[in-house]
């Protein structure tokens, strides 16, 4: 028998087993309406799970309804979120996925319309609460871009409210059944505001010194481990590197510090800080070309990681679990183009029972033709769906 390539190998994490290393990466699909999910939310994350992934991740929720990115982002910062989003857990579960989110709070990257609108910062936007205002906030005045509104810095009772808000919605998020939880520290969003000094000019305790500067991150960490169980994995999304400088040193220091508080995989993504891409705009970002801050996060703070960023063909990901470089792959777009990825990298690495983490209502026919010699290969790579050619 062959062995089972390391991708379709499950893995325990604290309480918790995937059935494989193939990861939905969280992406905002801006669909809900006044932070609520909707039957939209159910069909997308539902179609991965069923498609064979191993943990599927809900986007970035918001804590707080300052923090959405766009009017459409979903929230948990009340309890009358948890009942929508736990019949959403309940279906992926029920398909044999692990079920994640990730909460989010946008800061001083709040406020814009949706991707397909522009994306562009809004000035004003009445708040997603009846009767609020919507107030961009971060740790100091500093504008995220030359369009985007200078944000009101957050006094030091009003950063603990916010600690305080990220360990409600963890909460809230146990109680709708997650599996998994990810802090979105990245992507130049509050947590990743804080971190860096392009962003972070406070002179008491959360600013000034890298240690000060991680403090709010460290601060949620541990408040959202009070509020969820010691037997659910915690994650934490980092931008390893930035274009502010923020350096792999610095994020395998706040590795080593989460890690101590109970955070059990760096999910490493990179930049996010400015407008600007930290890939020179002449140079196409190539296949992969974040693992490499995985491989050396994992190898230099002693920790699980997560790599993400164009990870594409069955060979890659298996490849990047092989050499080391990281635990699990998260896959965003091409997951999108094809939600039933994990089916296909099955039958490229020539797992045996490919077939078998489909519903048995896809998964039943579809081992049944295999059987009969018809094609492993997606028929829009062939001329018909004949037998697969050697
Ligand atoms: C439509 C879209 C929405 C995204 N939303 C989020 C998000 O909510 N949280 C996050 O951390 N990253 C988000 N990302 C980044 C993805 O999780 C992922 O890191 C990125 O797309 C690179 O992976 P890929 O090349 O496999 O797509 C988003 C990306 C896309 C394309």
């Amino acid at each position: 028998m062959t062995r089972r390539p390391l991708l379709f190998q499950p893995l325990a994490l604290r309480g918790v087993t995937l059935r494989n290393r193939i990861v939905l990466s969280p992406m905002l699909t801006y669909a809900a309406e006044r932070g609520h999910v909707t039957d939209w939310h159910l069909m997308h994350l539902g179609k991965f799970a069923a498609g064979g992934t191993g943990l599927v991740f809900m986007e970035s929720t918001k804590v707080d309804p300052r923090g959405c990115t766009t009017p459409r982002d979903p929230g948990l910062w009340k309890d009358e979120f948890v009942a929508p989003l736990e019949r959403i857990t309940r279906f992926v579960r029920g398909h044999g996925a692990a079920v994640g989110i990730q909460l989010g709070h946008s800061g001083r990257k709040a406020r814009n319309s949706v991707p397909w609108e522009g994306r562009a910062p809004l000035a004003h936007h009445p708040g997603l609460e009846d009767g609020e205002e919507w107030e961009l906030v971060a740790p100091s005045a500093i504008a995220a871009s030359a369009a985007a509104s200078v944000p009101r810095a957050l006094t030091v009772p009003e950063i603990q409210d916010m600690v305080a808000a990220w360990g409600a919605a963890a909460g809230r998020a146990h109680r709708a059944g997650f599996d998994v939880l990810e802090v979105h520290g990245a992507h130049g969003y509050l947590l990743h505001q804080f971190l860096s000094p392009a962003a972070n000019r406070r002179d008491d305790a959360y600013g000034g010194s890298a240690e000060k500067r991680r403090r709010f991150a460290v601060e949620v960490v541990e408040e959202v481990r009070r509020h969820w169980p010691a037997k659910k994995p915690l994650f934490f999304r980092v931008s390893a590197v930035d274009e502010e400088g923020g350096s792999i040193a610095d994020t395998v220091a706040l590795a080593r510090a989460l890690r101590e508080r109970g955070v059990d995989v760096i999910d490493c993504s990179t930049g996010g800080m400015t407008p600007r891409s930290i890939v020179d705009p002449a140079d196409r970002p190539g296949y992969g070309y974040q693992v490499p801050h995985a491989a050396r996060v994992r190898a230099e703070a002693g920790i699980a990681t997560m790599a993400v960023g164009l990870i594409v063909h069955a060979d890659q990901a298996e490849a990047i679990l092989q050499e080391g470089k990281a635990d699990l792959v998260a896959i965003g777009r091409e997951m999108l183009h094809n939600p039933n990825w994990p089916l296909d990298a099955a039958q490229k690495l020539g797992v045996e029972d490919a077939f078998a983490d489909l519903p048995a209502a896809y998964g039943y026919w579809l081992e049944k033709r295999h059987r009969a010699g018809f094609g492993g290969r997606p028929s829009t790579w062939q001329a018909g769906i004949g037998p697969a050619a050697s």
